[in-house]
C-alpha cells in the first residue's frame, strides 16, 4: 500500500461532518444456513451469502457480488483506509481522516445525498479495521485471493469453506529508503517465492551493475524495477519501493480491474510503465462521468484531487503510482489554499 509510516504524525483528525465517533462494533456467530459471521459497526450491519454481500443501516440496504465486496475490503484493509476515499461501488465507502474514518452509504451517490438518504458514521480507524480484517479472514473460502486477478485465483462462491489466511494478511511492501538496499526489502526472486508472472515472461531480468568510488559502497544502490515488478504475485496493490521525505514511489502490477473507485484528497501522478491501462476518471463527490483516460507504455498523467478513477488493464501492467504522503494536504485543499491540480498553467 501507498501510505508512508510518518503519517501517524498527522495533526488531529479533520472532522468536517462535524460527527460524534460511534464505538459500538460486533461480531454474530456463524449462520446456520451459510457457516460465515456476521458483523456490526456502529448502525452498519453486514452479512453474507453464497453470493452477496449485504449491507444494512437505518431506513436503507445494499448489495454486491461477494467477489466485488471482497477485491475492495482487501484493498481497504492493506492500505489502511489509503489516501481520501475508497468507493467500494456507487453507494457503500470509506473515508479516511487519518486516526478516524467515516463509514458511508450513498454518501459519494449524488442520487442519494439529493434525496436526504446518506448515511454516513464515524469511527477510530482501528476499531473499524478490527471489523474489517475480521471480515476478509471470514469471508474469504479455501482457494480464494481476493489480491489475485480472477484468472488466478479460485472462486469466492458458495458457503463457508475453509479459510486463506495467508493470502489476507499478506505483509504490505514499504521500503523504509529503497528495495534491494541493505537491511531494506529484499529485491524478488524464484528462490524467494516470487516467480516471474505468466504475463511478463518477456521482461529481462538482468540487474544493474554498480560500480560505486571507494567508499560509497554501502550508500550507491540500484535494482531492475521492471524485473521486480514482473514478480509480483498480487494486483492493484502499491506498495513504496522507494521513499524520499514525503516523496513515495509506489509501482504496482495490473491486471482487470482496479477493485475500487478511488476518491483522491490530493493529485496522485501515474506513469504507465508497461502496457495500457484504461482510466474511468467522475467527479468524486457526485459520480459524475467526467473523462476515459487511455494510458499507454511511457504516459504520465496527473488525477486532480476532486476526482475519483477506476482503472481497467486487460493484459496485465506496469503502473507506477507517486504520491505525496504530505498530512497537510487534504486540509490545505479543502480550505481552498492549495489547488485541486498539480500546475496551473
Ligand atoms: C489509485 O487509487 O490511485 C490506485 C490504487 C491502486 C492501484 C493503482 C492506483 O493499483
Ligand atoms: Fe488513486
Amino acid at each position: 500500500m501507498a501510505m508512508a509510516e510518518s503519517r501517524t504524525e498527522a495533526p488531529a483528525a479533520a472532522n468536517p461532518r462535524n460527527l460524534p465517533l460511534q464505538t459500538r462494533v460486533g461480531v454474530g456467530p456463524p449462520s446456520n444456513r451459510t457457516g460465515y459471521k456476521s458483523f456490526t459497526a456502529g448502525d452498519f450491519a453486514f452479512h453474507r451469502d453464497s453470493y452477496f454481500t449485504h449491507i444494512i443501516w437505518p431506513g436503507g440496504r445494499h448489495q454486491m457480488p461477494v467477489d466485488t465486496f471482497l477485491r475492495a475490503l482487501m484493498r481497504d484493509v492493506a492500505w489502511n483506509f489509503f489516501y481520501g476515499t475508497v468507493n467500494f461501488d456507487l453507494v457503500f465507502g470509506t473515508t479516511n481522516f487519518y486516526g478516524e474514518v467515516e463509514m458511508f452509504a450513498g454518501a459519494t451517490n449524488e442520487a442519494f445525498v439529493a434525496a436526504g438518504r446518506d448515511f454516513v458514521q464515524r469511527f477510530k480507524s482501528e476499531e473499524l479495521m478490527g471489523i474489517f480484517k475480521a471480515m476478509i479472514g471470514d469471508w474469504t473460502n479455501a482457494g480464494y485471493d481476493p489480491f489475485a486477478a480472477p484468472m488466478e485465483t479460485g472462486a469466492p462462491w458458495g458457503t463457508k469453506n475453509g479459510d486463506n489466511e495467508r493470502a489476507v494478511t499478506r505483509l504490505r511492501v514499504t521500503a523504509a529508503r529503497m528495495v534491494g538496499l541493505p537491511g531494506d526489502v529484499p529485491k524478488r526472486s524464484d528462490g524467494n517465492g516470487f516467480p516471474v508472472n505468466r504475463m511478463f515472461a518477456d521482461v529481462a531480468q538482468d540487474e544493474p551493475e554498480v560500480h560505486a568510488e571507494p567508499g560509497f559502497e554501502g550508500e550507491v544502490a540500484a535494482f531492475n524495477l521492471f524485473a521486480y515488478l514482473s514478480r509480483s504475485d498480487v494486483t492493484w496493490n502499491p506498495s513504496v519501493c522507494s521513499i524520499l521525505r514525503e516523496s513515495l514511489f509506489c509501482p504496482t502490477s495490473e491486471e482487470f480491474t482496479l477493485p475500487v473507485e478511488h476518491g483522491n484528497d490530493r493529485v496522485e501522478w501515474f506513469v504507465q510503465l508497461s502496457d495500457e491501462i484504461i482510466w474511468a476518471i467522475k467527479d468524486r463527490d457526485t459520480g459524475r462521468y467526467r473523462a476515459q483516460v487511455v494510458c499507454k507504455a511511457g504516459d504520465v498523467c496527473c488525477m486532480p484531487a476532486d476526482i475519483r478513477h477506476q482503472g481497467f488493464s486487460e493484459k496485465r501492467s506496469m503502473l507506477l503510482v507517486w504520491e505525496n504522503a504530505s498530512a497537510k494536504i487534504p486540509e490545505l485543499i479543502r480550505q481552498g489554499k492549495a489547488p485541486n491540480v498539480p500546475v496551473i498553467f
